[in-house]
């Protein structure tokens, strides 16, 4: 199926794109008019930029509804600055309270039972309870649509100006702890992800070294009915194949030796190498796993 944006409606397109461009991570953003009345609202259209300078951006939408702003648009175009707290399990129900259309002037602190953290650079003040928040001067926005049609974007450009990170979130080297902070992500619909342990998993960067590729690895490894697509991506971090000397030397491992004298045909017997290699491969060892593949 292929879409064309133009064809459909507004309502069916949103929907994709947020159900596709998922999980995104919540901006918790805190704002004030120029009476200084507090708002704070979720934004998901929000991302990091950079790091030199540390540049935030989310994107306040003009109301599907009737293309009208929001609160957090229209304060940020009075006093640009914000802070933006980030969103974990713990508070993911007062977060999105926060989303309702409150009058302006509401200060959705008080209504989701949020604390407010005074700021040491800007008037906003940001979310006590979140594991890290940042202090922000807005230094541009962006209107994506001059129409102001519902639905499209402002990009907030935000340059973070103070970090304010809870303790109990470090790890003992003092890095933030991804284990321990249990983010939350905003899918499509009403659906959203959290980032509990059982979740998370790591994929050795590979950065440092410059891997051959899948399409250096000989072809009866490329095809094998055992390795998926992901298997193959990490045997590609290899930066050279091993040699056949180290590849005979792999027979003689007890498991390898027991596949190679079984009574099984051949066929059976690659399978069988290729399983225990697949295992290695998602045990971390890839040149053992690329070894007992080269295995004829
Ligand atoms: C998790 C979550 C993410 C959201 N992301 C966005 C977003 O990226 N852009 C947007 O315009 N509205 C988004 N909304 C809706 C706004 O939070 C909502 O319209 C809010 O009432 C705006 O408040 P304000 O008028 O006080 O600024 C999101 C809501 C939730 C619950």
């Amino acid at each position: 199926m292929t879409i064309n944006p133009k064809e459909v409606s507004q309502g069916t397109l949103h929907n994709y794109l947020l159900s596709a461009v998922a999980p995104r991570p919540i901006a918790f953003a805190s704002t004030i008019d120029t009476l200084g009345n507090v708002n704070l609202s979720p934004f998901s259209f929000f991302n990091v930029f950079s790091s030199n300078p540390p540049v935030m951006i989310f994107s306040p939408a003009y109301r599907g509804r009737d293309g009208s702003s929001k609160h957090t648009l229209d304060n940020i175009l009075a006093v640009p600055e914000c802070t933006i707290s980030m969103v974990n399990y713990p508070i993911v129900e007062q977060m999105s309270l926060t989303s309702t259309e409150y009058d302006q002037g509401v200060n959705e602190f008080v209504k989701a039972g949020l604390t407010q953290m005074p700021s040491e650079t800007v008037k906003p003040p940001f979310v006590g309870e979140s594991p890290v928040a940042f202090e922000c001067a807005v230094t541009e926005v962006i209107p994506l649509n001059r129409e102001k049609g519902g639905g499209s974007g402002n990009l907030v450009i935000c340059e973070v100006k103070r970090i304010h990170i809870q303790e109990k979130y470090l790890d003992e080297k003092g890095h933030l702890d991804t284990t321990k902070m249990d983010l939350v992500g905003r899918m499509g619909g009403v659906w959203y992800n959290r980032t509990q342990p059982s979740a998370l998993f790591e994929i050795p960067k590979p950065l440092r070294t410059k891997g051959i590729g899948v399409d250096q690895l000989p072809e009866f490894i490329r095809n094998s009915s055992i390795l998926t697509g992901n298997n193959l991506g990490r045997l590609g971090n290899i930066e050279q194949l091993p040699n056949m000397e180290a590849v005979a030397a792999m027979k003689q491992e007890k498991a390898v030796m027991a596949i190679l004298t079984s009574d099984k045909d051949l066929l059976a017997k690659e399978k069988d190498l290729h399983l225990l290699a697949k295992s290695h491969l998602e045990d971390g060892n890839l040149e053992k796993a690329l070894k007992i593949l080269l295995i004829r």
